[in-house]
């Protein structure tokens, strides 16, 4: 088994406590990730530990300085395990390309994702622009800039939290039942651009409400059809193709 390693960068450490519990948790305590949490501040050289400083041009808010980022950045790219890793830059912002599972498939398969989560107005252009050329920075991976969507965060910590669970339900042996994954809302093949229909459990009569006859009536090419139907329709109605 692999492991997949994920460093997190962030002035708010304690953030990621919930990472602890549920999937991811059982997935850490199993050795299938190793997450590590870094606090920005620890690689600060003045006595107020800052991080931000005025954005040249002008303008409101305050920008997050490049120094701080390349040293705890370069710091955590020192502390390689195995040979020939590459890790993979992830900085949450809302003019990034948009998640998708698609990509979160993708980053199931790297076996080192680095998250660089922004506070304030945001980080300095160059910190990606740096991590991002591959002849400055070969044994970078690249840079991926993110949105979880057209509305702004106070910060990266919940997008890099986002991230960090759409990855690692599909690592294998997260998820008990790995056809869960398959039927999924989205998931590569058949449901690549279409959300899952609706589900139902017992009882099979709640407040006036039944259960569709098909999924009671045991035949399992009638089921498989009437939810291919449901995930067309329902895609549709909520505009999502
Ligand atoms: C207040 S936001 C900065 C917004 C930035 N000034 C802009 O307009 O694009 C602070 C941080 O929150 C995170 N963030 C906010 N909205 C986000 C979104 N939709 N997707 C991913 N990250 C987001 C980013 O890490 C960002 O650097």
């Amino acid at each position: 088994m692999t492991t997949t390693r994920i460093d997190v960068i962030t002035i708010f450490p304690d953030y990621f406590a919930p990472l602890q519990l549920s999937l991811v948790g059982k997935a850490m305590t199993e050795g299938i990730i190793d997450i590590r949490v870094h606090d920005l501040r620890d690689h600060t050289t003045d006595r107020h530990r800052s991080v931000d400083d005025t954005p040249y041009g002008g303008g409101p808010g305050m920008l997050m300085s490049p120094e701080p980022w390349g040293m705890a950045l370069d710091a955590v790219r020192s502390a390689q395990q195995a040979p020939n890793q590459r890790p993979l830059l992830i900085i949450p912002t809302p003019s990034g390309e948009p998640l998708t599972q698609e990509l979160a498939h993708r980053w199931a398969e790297t076996d080192w994702l680095v998250f660089a989560c922004g506070r304030y107005e945001g980080i300095d252009a160059r910190v990606a622009q740096y991590y991002g050329d591959a002849k400055v920075c070969p044994d970078w991976a690249g840079v991926r800039e993110v949105s979880l969507g057209n509305y702004v965060l106070a910060g990266g910590e919940v997008a890099a939290l986002v991230i960090i669970e759409a990855v690692s339900r599909l690592l294998p042996g997260v998820v008990s039942n790995a056809d869960s994954i398959t039927d999924d809302s989205f998931a590569l093949g058949a449901m690549a651009d279409l959300v899952e229909g609706p589900s139902f459990t017992r009882p099979r009569t709640w407040r006036g409400l039944e259960v569709p006859e098909v999924l009671v009536s045991g035949n399992h090419e009638r089921i498989a059809a009437w939810r291919a139907e449901q995930a067309q329709i329902r895609t549709q109605s909520r505009h999502l193709r």
